[in-house]
């Protein structure tokens, strides 16, 4: 087992809401680390730390590269007047901390499959309590060695593997000052998603208050080098502002969910035909992960935004994207049937697939066809709406970049040969801005824009 010791930040102070609810603590949201990585603080390796407010909801997320043991250790101080203080991964089975009165610390060990996992810390106690947590140390089993080369030859082509499909890439406003990475967009993509811009957080960080500025700037930037514009994401628990969680009544809520799609969709209006309406609603699990729109609204809240943003704009072609989806198993399982559930209520019109991958994990053609076929046959789209492939790590650098193609390229020939693919977007432009970190090199992109072994793979299957 390598041991990746991971400080998550800054110590969080934990109130308790007047309700007694349950508050999930935001540590280092977007802080990810690897096996043999030592991460000191939270804004060093790319993380934030998000001032705590009662009931705001966010997690850190942590990439673990091998299925195996995965020990977290959590610190907590001043929590003896908890009602309860646990910690959980994914959503799933909450882990107590016995609460005391000075420092102290509690391991907690699960088994994880490999993959990108959200840790949460969760405090309940009496109102105005106080109690400080963090999860300061994380150890994650050792990754497979990368395979020296692809063992399998490719499948007998019985599908055409070369089809046009738009190549869009994630971007980020303020990147556009370095002129290397605007060159780089418009000469390689065909369309952008906004990475952070479009989010709840950023979009109406207080009540009633629109900040639409950062996304605008892309949207001019999308329409004066005539590109399209995926709209990302309308709901989605982990980057939604404090605020939601505060409202007191499913009412209320549900008046929110209601304001916020129809202020930004038709704000975005007829430059934004595509939209994530929810992002990540499912656990690993299958079951619906807690975020402020599900505590108080309950798995009805996927309905219901998908329901409104039909409503204002019933020509936007509508999606439900989800991470950890795309080869079979529970939570494969468990999205195609929210999503057959929307389908049949004609809410739903694709299915993003994310595609966050190591060169260990990435998918073989046969088990990412049998899931896109799957969504073919229910009538959806599906689309790779996210797909990165960590390649940093042991073993010589062209052999990293030639497997990582190779994992590039037979998602781009499933997409291809899988008419209801009509979409694949990678995270990110180049490297240099990856939200992996520059070392993971998990892009079509150098860190110099230049273009890698992926690229040209890609472009291969999809012109
Ligand atoms: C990520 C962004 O890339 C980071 O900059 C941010 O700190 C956290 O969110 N799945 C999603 C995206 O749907 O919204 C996430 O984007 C990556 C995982």
């Amino acid at each position: 087992m390598g041991t990746a010791a991971l400080n998550f930040v800054v110590t969080l102070g934990l109130a308790a809401p007047a309700s007694g609810a349950p508050v999930r603590v935001v540590q280092g949201e977007g802080m990810q680390v690897r096996a043999g990585a030592v991460v000191r603080d939270a804004q060093a390796a790319g993380g934030r730390a998000v001032a705590l407010r009662p009931a705001g909801v966010a997690s850190a997320t942590f990439v673990s590269d091998a299925f195996g043991a995965v020990v977290l250790r959590v610190r907590a101080s001043r929590c003896e007047r908890a009602r309860s203080l646990s910690v959980s991964v994914d959503g799933g089975a909450r882990h107590a901390i016995v609460p005391r009165a000075g420092w102290h610390e509690q391991r907690v060990r699960l088994a994880l499959p490999a993959g990108r996992h959200a840790v949460e810390v969760a405090y309940t106690g009496p109102r105005r309590s106080r109690c400080r947590a963090l999860v300061d140390r994380l150890r994650l089993p050792a990754p497979r060695p990368a395979k020296p080369a692809v063992e399998a030859p490719p499948a007998p082509a019985a599908t055409p593997l070369r089809r046009p499909v738009p190549l869009g890439a994630s971007v980020q406003a303020r990147h556009f000052d370095d002129p290397g990475y605007e060159a780089a967009f418009r000469r390689e993509f065909a369309s952008m998603t906004p990475e952070n811009e479009m989010k709840m957080e950023i979009i109406q960080p207080q009540p009633g208050v629109f900040n639409f500025g950062p996304a605008d700037e892309l949207v001019t930037r999308a329409r004066q080098a005539g590109k399209a514009v995926r709209g990302h994401a309308l709901v989605f628990g982990t980057q939604t502002p404090p605020w939601v969680g505060r409202l007191l009544l499913p009412s209320d809520a549900e008046a929110a969910l209601r304001d916020h799609i129809t202020t930004v969709m038709e704000h975005f209006d007829e430059d934004v035909r595509e939209w994530d309406v929810v992002n990540e609603a499912l656990g690993p699990d299958g079951s619906y992960r807690s975020n402020p729109w599900f505590d108080k609204l309950g798995p009805r809240y996927v309905e219901l935004a998908f329901r409104i943003a039909r409503e204002v704009d019933p020509k936007a072609t509508l999606v439900y994207n989800e991470f950890a989806a795309d080869v079979s198993g529970i939570k494969r399982d468990a999205t195609a049937n929210l999503v057959r559930g929307l389908k049949e209520k004609g809410l739903v019109d694709a299915v993003g697939l994310q595609m966050h991958h190591s060169l260990a994990t990435a998918p073989t053609r046969e088990a990412l066809e049998s899931t896109m076929r799957m969504y073919e046959q229910m009538g959806v789209q599906v689309q790779v709406t996210e797909m990165d492939v960590i390649a940093g790590g042991p073993g010589a650098l062209s052999d990293r970049l030639n497997i990582q193609a190779d994992a590039y390229r037979r998602a781009a020939e499933t997409c291809a040969a899988v008419r209801a693919c009509t979409r694949f977007t990678v995270w990110g432009v180049s490297d240099a801005y990856s939200w992996m970190g520059v070392d993971e090199l998990p892009l079509l992109l150098d860190a110099s824009n230049q273009p890698k072994p992926a690229l040209a793979a890609v472009r291969d299957v999809l012109g």
